[in-house]
């Protein structure tokens, strides 16, 4: 049976942090390589929608294509399929950390670090099915439509989620996934299937798809408009559109602190279409940095974990601070750029944690203790 993160069974505890209908995957948990479907983060504007796989269809449609055509999901799983690791990150990931680090609170969800997930996504590119559809050399973006109720707010009703994706990405890589880690995509996620815009803002991944209308002139949405956009002192028309998300890192792990005795510090780091290149780590503010190892899979648009050991000197209150560089030579900031939304906290983040007294009743010397969560 498919069931939606509300009425999941808790056992011994809740994976995520509650935002009205939205949920963030908790850092204080050790959270896999690919996060597993049941923690990853929702991020839903209204509710999912009850759909019916054998009546469902995906409508192509709109004077950018020669004609119309609908599709079944069996229809779609009949193209090539492909599989893709891939993060999805909501635009106002870490916007809480505008308050907390830059004394800027702003409104919308307090997503600390945890609105980013990885999944291996299955499904067809995009370009396959737009192609396959008849698509015109003049079209010049698609707009995918989803199934969930339209969104009011304020009294206003703002129709149903979608937002414009221009033909070049269209085009590259954004597919149109039914599987995610495997299993048929989840309710929450977008069944029975949803586009993956990989490394842009996640409003530009659409669930629950009803509809790609293709166009041959430019046609906007609020979801590019008002919402998911820069708004504020500095920000002009023409650097205001969100598409491709900045470099970010996180600690997961530091393990139990001890003076004199070696901690494995773990975590990890991701970029919008780029690989990440080097992770820093500093211990003391910020003030002086070494290179971090990175471990396993490094894919653009995806997450890498990375790791440093360190043998603190002195007990007392430190700072540990990460920092990465991505493929593209973006670096992160010290100070995320203000934005009246909280969109794109891109700054580096930082940890506070203490040093303890080294002691001889824990782990030996040299062993890291067992991790206990700073995020
Ligand atoms: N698509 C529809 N139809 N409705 C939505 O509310 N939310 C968007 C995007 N696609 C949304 C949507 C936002 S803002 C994000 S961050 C991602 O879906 C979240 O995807 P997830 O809930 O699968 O993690």
């Amino acid at each position: 049976m498919l069931r939606d993160h509300r009425d999941r069974p808790v056992d011994g505890g809740d994976w995520f942090l509650h935002h009205g209908t939205d949920v963030e995957t908790r850092w204080d948990e050790d959270v896999p390589h690919l996060t597993p479907n049941d923690r990853f983060f929702v991020r839903n504007h209204t509710r999912p929608p009850v759909i019916d796989v054998e009546t469902w269809r995906l409508l192509v449609t709109g004077d950018g294509v020669h004609g119309e055509a609908t599709y079944s999901l069996a229809d779609l799983q009949a193209f090539t399929s492909t599989t893709v690791e891939r993060a999805l990150e909501c635009t106002g990931n870490g916007r809480k950390l505008f308050a907390d680090q830059q004394g800027a609170t702003r409104p919308g969800t307090q997503w600390g670090l945890g609105a980013i997930g990885v999944a291996r996504w299955t499904g067809v590119p995009l370009r396959t099915v737009l192609r396959h559809a008849g698509l015109r050399d003049d079209a010049v973006q698609v707009m995918p439509v989803g199934l969930d109720d339209p969104f009011v707010e304020d009294g206003v009703d703002h129709g149903r989620v979608r937002r414009p994706l221009p033909m070049e990405k269209a085009l590259d890589d954004a597919l149109i996934a039914w599987e995610m880690n495997s299993e048929p995509l989840p309710v929450d996620h977008g069944f029975p299937a949803r586009l993956v815009v990989p490394g842009w803002v996640g409003i530009a991944s659409i669930k629950w798809l009803g509809e790609l209308r293709v166009t041959t002139s430019i046609v906007d949405s609020p979801w590019n408009t008002t919402w998911y956009r820069m708004h504020g002192e500095g920000w002009s028309d023409e650097d205001a559109v969100l598409d491709v998300m900045p470099v970010k890192s996180i600690i997961d792990v530091t393990g139990r602190l001890e003076a004199g005795r070696m901690s494995v510090l773990r975590g990890r780091a991701w970029s919008g279409e780029a690989t990440v290149s080097v992770v820093e780590l500093s211990t003391d503010g910020g003030a002086t940095w070494q290179e971090t190892t990175l471990t396993g899979p490094n894919e653009p648009s995806s997450w890498v974990e990375w790791e440093h050991a360190w043998t603190p000197s002195q007990t007392g209150p430190h700072e540990l601070v990460t920092r990465a560089t991505d493929s593209r030579g973006r670096r992160q900031p010290v100070q995320a750029p203000l934005n009246d939304d909280g969109y794109l906290f891109s700054a580096s983040v930082r940890h506070p944690v203490t040093v303890a007294e080294s002691s001889l009743v824990s782990s030996p010397a040299g062993t890291p203790g067992r991790p206990a969560p700073v995020g």
